[in-house]
């Protein structure tokens, strides 16, 4: 890998990695080889990712295609907003998702992007989402006890979070569907993503497609799983008879295009059901998982968000009517989602000649937005590699494209006020009742394969506040 042009000479030694700064990854600092790219974007994505686009507006090179990575918030809102027919989702994306979640909503293009699109959207409106609430305080509930059932013991936040989201997933969307078993749709979903991950390196890498895919080969068992699951789960509910609350896969069986009226075919619904558990309960695990890190990491703002939870609580679990009095617990996940996004790069396939952030693009580069990068570019932002929460304070302050966890523009994440409802009120629940701290020597590592996950778990032990 060749960034173009230097910087400046490049030192050969990682970014020393300062005191007081919760954990992140020395990126790169001398150009790789093709190589060595391959080699270190094995174990973790993040390492294709120079030092120094987290202090450049771009960078572009070569490896095999040829690619460029915004960091300027221009630009960007060009590539996702104002010139999305241009730039869409790359090859790569579509290419490790497409066998598990066909040409649902997350990979369709043009037309047929647009009327899925449209057909979903009353799934996530605001009156949906806040109804689909006691859902998660349920989780909440069920979380705090298991962890509390611990008695002091360290426990493995990770595998905690993902239980609990994962129950939220299901509760909106297959529960009531007779064939289904919890832990064998999450062995299956495991499974896949595993071996997606291994094809993904393959694929943003820019490498010829007839090399083998390890994980393409690998992934056939599970998927097939997963989708006679979601089948039945859909024939099933079609008659069943109507709830008072709709979940999600009822909200989506009455979905239709406002402009046309075309609703979803069995397959069509399958694809979207399973696109929406796989898109929905990890990157919310992590959201939490690594909130909570942070909060262990830093005890004062967990005593802070302690004491608003508790005031806003008063001993109960968190629910929908409880989110507007507790900011700092919402901040907190937005700081998480900001130094540890969990759909860490971003990557498109540019259509036509260009010129973005002054860079000339030609039709057929990759145009990656490397969010994890963009969160921690020192041009956007002051002190990117700290744990502050009150950046947040003022919204109206963060620049629009500068913070892009959920995307933007119209394929922006559909279900990201899902998703923060979610992460707040299991947050506000845990921390208005336990004190969470880290275990000495287990500081996770930001790994990034399909999602940027934290490398030998979240250890904390916690105890009654
Ligand atoms: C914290 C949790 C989440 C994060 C960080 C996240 C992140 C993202 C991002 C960055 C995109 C845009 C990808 C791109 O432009 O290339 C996206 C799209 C999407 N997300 Fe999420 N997501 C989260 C939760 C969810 C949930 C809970 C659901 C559904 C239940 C969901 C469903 C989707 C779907 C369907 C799309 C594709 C939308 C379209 O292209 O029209 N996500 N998500």
């Amino acid at each position: 890998m060749t960034p173009h042009p230097p910087a400046s000479p490049p030192p050969s030694f990682p970014t020393r990695v300062p005191a007081r700064v919760p954990a992140r990854v020395p990126l790169v600092t001398e150009p790789a080889s093709i190589l060595k790219s391959l080699l270190l974007a094995r174990r973790n994505l993040l390492a294709i990712l120079p030092d120094i686009a987290t202090k450049q507006a771009v960078v572009s090179g070569k490896t095999g295609v040829r690619w460029h990575m915004l960091m300027d918030p221009d630009a960007i809102r060009r590539v996702l907003l104002e010139d999305l027919e241009n730039y869409p989702k790359s090859d790569a994306t579509k290419n490790i998702l497409r066998p598990a979640i066909g040409e649902s909503l997350f990979i369709a293009e043009g037309a047929h992007w647009r009327w899925q699109r449209r057909a979903a959207a009353p799934v996530f409106s605001h009156r949906n989402v806040t109804a689909l609430a006691p859902v998660m305080s349920a989780a909440a509930e069920a979380t705090l006890a298991r962890i509390s059932s611990a008695k002091g013991r360290p426990v493995e936040i990770y595998d905690e979070m993902v239980r609990a989201t994962f129950e939220v997933i299901t509760n909106v969307t297959l529960s009531g569907s007779d064939t289904f078993d919890a832990a064998e749709v999450h062995a299956a979903i495991d499974a896949y993503i595993a071996a997606a991950g291994k094809v993904s390196l393959f694929d943003i890498l820019g490498l010829p497609q007839w090399l083998p895919r390890p994980g393409r080969l690998r992934g056939g068992g599970s998927l097939r799983l997963m989708k006679s699951i979601a089948d039945s789960a859909v024939t099933a509910r079609r008659s069943a008879p109507a709830k008072d609350t709709p979940d999600l896969l009822d909200l989506l069986l009455d979905g239709e295009d406002p402009e046309t009226g075309r609703t979803m075919s069995t397959p069509e619904l399958r694809d979207n059901l399973l696109t929406f558990i796989v898109a929905g309960h990890e990157t919310t695990a992590l959201t939490l998982s690594w909130a909570l890190y942070l909060c262990a990491f830093d005890q004062d703002i967990q005593k802070r968000a302690r004491d608003e939870a508790q005031t806003a609580l008063q001993g109960r679990t968190a629910t929908a009517d409880d989110l507007g009095k507790l900011p700092l617990c919402r901040m907190i996940i937005d700081e998480a989602l900001r130094l540890y996004p969990p759909a860490g790069i971003l990557s498109r396939t540019a259509q036509v000649d260009d010129t973005l952030a002054g860079r000339e693009v030609r039709a057929g580069d990759t145009v990656m937005i490397p969010i994890y990068a963009l969160h921690r570019n020192a041009l956007l932002w002051s002190e990117p590699d700290s744990f502050n929460p009150e950046r947040f304070a003022n919204r109206k302050a963060v620049e629009r494209y500068a913070y892009l966890p959920f995307g933007d523009g119209p394929r922006i994440c559909i279900g990201a006020s899902f998703a923060l409802q979610e992460a707040v009120i299991i947050l506000a629940t845990l921390l208005s009742q336990r004190v969470f701290k880290p275990v000495e020597g287990k500081t996770p590592e930001p790994v990034m394969i399909l999602t940027l996950r934290p490398e030998g778990g979240v250890w904390l032990t916690s105890e009654p506040a």
